[in-house]
């Protein structure tokens, strides 16, 4: 019989940079034993905390739930040893299942090999055992299994979000170039907003960080309008559990009582952001705009303003430097009392919006470094301006 209450060990996949932030997520949810892996962290938890984990973490890309480790030097070992798992126990032979693997500085050096090896590994056991073999699905399968080499160390695990979690199930529009969900929430959560004023993105493109602020303001789960998670399909799937857990969620939204405002110089933008924003039925939480930064007027008194303006992907360098200096130039006039988040690809660019930053943090938006500079707008800010070399 399985004791539901018995704790093992999990693995939530992030960005780089994300490692704390998805942490304390994580923490707030119950999890327990927690270790900063790169680009995840692992914890220990029961398959409800594995359901609140993909319900709840906005930082969290993935959840995996590990059901092997083992040494492997070869393709043979590799497929010893997964034919060693009681796979019967996770699905039946009729049901479908996919295998994801990732793979470094090991002997097997291959990722779309050893899934592979590990898809007929697993296809033989059921054959010998059964008779019959389960299919291939790689589109939307029963079973979801992920498998990660490390130096000659594999780890099997059942995939328990299926789609990445960043697809959150809001997005109708893409835009030229969204934030993704995931990197946003992080974002917010790196800024520490304590929720307690106004949120301003004033080039807010499709509106990805406007829209993951007014669900972490609102309390509303980041997985709220997905549509399904993988472990809805296990074996062992507790309906019931996940129920309740989404009706003791909906209990804790709250009322933000500050305005969450975006405004974009491109109306085409800001036709992808409306449609996001009335999909995620947050229509009455955030205000737009469709003004090119200087002309926008954010709220006086204090506040905080989290953007993503472009860099360099389609814009000249000179056109790159003039638009970060016209960013600095509107924080200066029109922001006093707000502190200001930019997150650039471009390092060269910020120097251009001419204060200094009070804190930078390194992130990483896909595989480009980004930083996240942070400016405390005050009276004094024009008179601490930086030389523009
Ligand atoms: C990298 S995109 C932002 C993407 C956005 N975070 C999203 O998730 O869709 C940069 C945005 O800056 C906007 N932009 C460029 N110059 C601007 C200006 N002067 N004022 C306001 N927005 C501007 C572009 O139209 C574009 O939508």
């Amino acid at each position: 019989m399985i004791n539901k209450k018995e704790k093992f060990q999990i693995i939530a996949k992030t960005f780089m940079g994300l490692e704390n932030v998805l942490a304390k997520e994580l923490i707030d949810i119950g999890a327990t034993d927690i270790e900063i892996l790169k680009r995840a962290v692992g914890f220990k938890g029961t398959n409800a905390l594995i359901y609140k984990a993909n319900y709840l973490c906005r930082t969290a890309l993935r959840i995996l739930k590990p059901i092997a480790n083992f040494e492997v030097n070869d393709e043979d070992e590799l497929y010893e040893q997964i034919g060693k798992i009681l796979w019967w126990e996770y699905m039946n032979v009729e049901d479908t299942f996919a295998v994801d693997s990732v793979v470094s500085y090991s002997n097997l050096n291959h990722s779309k090999y050893v899934a592979l090896k590990t898809k007929d590994a697993i296809v033989d056991l059921f054959r010998n055992k059964f008779k019959k073999r389960p299919s291939v699905n790689t589109e939307n399968p029963v079973l979801r299994i992920n498998i990660h080499i490390f130096r000659n160390n594999c780890t099997v695990s059942l995939d328990s979000s299926g789609d990445s979690l960043h697809k959150r199930g809001y997005r109708k529009s893409g835009g030229l170039a969204p934030i993704n969900e995931v990197l946003s929430a992080g974002l917010i959560l790196l800024s520490g907003w304590k929720k307690d004023c106004n949120f301003i993105d004033p080039m807010c493109g499709s509106g990805t960080i406007l829209i993951e602020a007014a669900l972490y303001a609102n309390n509303i789960p980041s997985g709220y309008y997905r549509k399904n998670f993988a472990f809805e399909k296990w074996k062992d799937f507790d309906k019931y559990v996940w129920e309740q857990i989404k009706k003791e969620v909906l209990l804790k939204e709250d009322e933000f009582k500050y305005k969450i405002i975006g405004t974009d110089i491109s109306k085409y933008a800001i036709k992808n952001a409306i449609e996001n924003i009335r999909f995620a039925k947050l229509h009455k939480d955030i205000e737009l705009n469709s003004d090119s930064i200087e002309y926008f007027n954010p709220p006086e008194g204090q506040g905080i303003m989290i953007t993503n303006p472009p860099y360099g992907e389609r814009l000249n360098t000179d056109n790159i430097i003039e638009l970060y200096k016209l960013i600095g130039d509107t924080l200066k006039n029109k922001y006093t009392g707000y502190t200001a988040w930019i997150i650039s690809g471009d390092l060269n660019a910020l120097k251009f919006i001419g204060l200094r930053p009070s804190r930078k943090i390194q992130v990483y938006n896909g595989k480009l470094e980004c930083k996240f500079a942070k400016f405390e707008i005050y009276k004094g800010s024009k008179k601490k301006l930086l030389p523009q070399s």
